[in-house]
């Protein structure tokens, strides 16, 4: 088979590279890709939100699947398009990944289902926003309806911050139009976990948890940021929380997207907060998280591209999805500076350390070729993840790996997967 990537992150690496180990594949192809992808795939300079284009490249190469790995690509209609075209492809339909693409979208099917989620009200008029909060406890979180970097959410402990807050979403559109529309939710605390799954349309099968760690600095201080790193599984997912997910949160969302004739088929991303009640959905995202995918990958025993057919073509009921009873942690080297200014187009040296390894990866989040070197061109540059029997050894192989990398103005956490000593 030719399958065709879109994206050019270090979750596509890490799509590309458990691509690379199917029997069925013959070659990759990746828009845009990065220079770490370009180990398994043929890198393709055509942007990922430019679906004509990607579409008539498809078809020009005889792809025969195509495995959207952004968001951007799939609130936007990338999939429509694609099908339109009598294209496969693996990821939901515009009128799906509105689950992602509007939070306003998303609360309001979880109150109409009856799905666990923190109480809420949707505003498109700052006015009124600001009214609401005259009443309302602090603190409170407000969030941008649309898709924001994964910036959109402020967190807000006094009513000057709240109406702050407001006047910057809905009136100075920080966001953009993503601020069209916004919602003002009840303030929770918990443990977060991540969990991913592959979904048909009908059948939902659950992979492994795994926990992102957001903020830039350790001890979760510091701004928000794409994810400084993941470890999987999370401990603190017991049988239990499983068992309650299971009942009330993921074959519930996969069936209230069925009845509202948005049928959902492609990766259910469900952002969890375990809360003394019980576990709440945070927000649902249409994709592999990042780097949630650096650590649940490496640990997933089926051939991928068996689970991307089986959700194009319905079938998911037959597959049995396996995770090894291992351990993965993935420290993502970043740019001092990120997420707000840093410098681009230093060296990367030692990623030969990588090669041939079986426990230890490195994956591109911002990399290029400049004169046949690879340098940094990112915020995000690079994800070691390592895999290790228990969550302690993989946190202690990722952190020895992430040595063997150098670039000028490398920066990471030091405290991924700390949490696990509390477990
Ligand atoms: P989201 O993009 O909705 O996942 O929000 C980003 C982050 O904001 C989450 O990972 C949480 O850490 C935090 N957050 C979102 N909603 C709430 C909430 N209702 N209560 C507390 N924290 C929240
Ligand atoms: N790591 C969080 C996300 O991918 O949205």
């Amino acid at each position: 088979m030719k399958i065709l990537i879109v994206g050019s992150g270090g979750r596509e690496h890490a799509i590309a590279w458990k691509v690379a180990q199917s029997p069925k594949v013959e070659k990759i192809y990746c828009a845009p890709g990065n220079a770490g992808i370009a180990e398994y795939a043929e890198c393709v300079d055509i942007g990922a939100m430019e679906f004509d284009k990607l579409a008539a490249f498809a078809k020009t190469e005889q792809i025969d699947l195509t495995v959207v790995g952004m968001d951007d690509p799939l609130v936007g209609g990338i999939v429509d398009v694609f099908e339109a075209q009598g294209l496969r492809v693996f990821g939901p339909r515009k009128n799906a990944a509105i689950l992602e693409g509007s939070k306003a979208f998303s609360k309001d099917l979880m109150k109409k289902y009856q799905i666990p989620t923190a109480a809420y009200e949707n505003f498109d008029d700052p006015q009124k926003a600001l009214e609401y909060l005259e009443t309302a406890s602090m603190p409170i979180v407000l969030k941008a309806d649309g898709l924001a970097l994964g910036k959109g959410v402020l967190i807000c402990n006094t009513l000057e911050e709240a109406k702050e807050g407001v006047k910057s979403i809905m009136m100075d559109k920080k966001f953009g139009s993503a601020g069209n529309q916004m919602v003002i939710e009840e303030f929770m605390t918990g443990r977060e976990v991540s969990v991913l799954s592959f979904v048909d349309g009908k059948t939902i099968k659950i992979m492994t948890s795994a926990q992102d760690h957001k903020r830039a600095l350790d001890g979760d201080q510091g701004l928000n940021t794409g994810g400084m790193g993941t470890f999987s599984p999370s401990p603190f997912y017991t049988e239990e929380v499983d068992a309650f997910c299971k009942a009330q949160i993921y074959q519930k969302t996969v069936d209230a997207m069925a009845a509202e004739g948005r049928s959902f088929k492609g990766i259910i991303f469900f952002g969890l907060m375990l809360t003394e009640k019980g576990p709440r959905v945070l927000e649902y995202n249409a994709r592999f998280g990042d780097p949630e995918a650096q650590v649940v990958l490496p640990r997933m025993k089926n051939d991928i591209v068996d689970l991307f057919e089986a959700c194009v073509d319905g079938t998911l009921d037959q597959i049995e999805l396996e995770f090894e009873d291992n351990a993965a942690v993935c420290v993502v080297l970043a740019s001092k500076g990120y997420p707000v200014q840093y410098e681009k187009g230093y060296e990367i040296r030692g990623l030969e350390r990588f090669k041939d390894q079986k426990d230890r990866f490195v994956f591109h989040a911002g990399s290029k070729f400049s004169d046949g070197k690879i340098v940094t061109n990112g915020g995000r540059v690079l994800g070691v993840t390592a895999l290790g029997k228990d969550l302690k050894e993989a946190r202690a192989n990722a952190y020895r790996a992430a040595e063997w990398v150098e670039f000028d103005n490398k920066y990471c956490r030091s405290d991924i997967g700390k949490a696990i000593d509390e477990a």
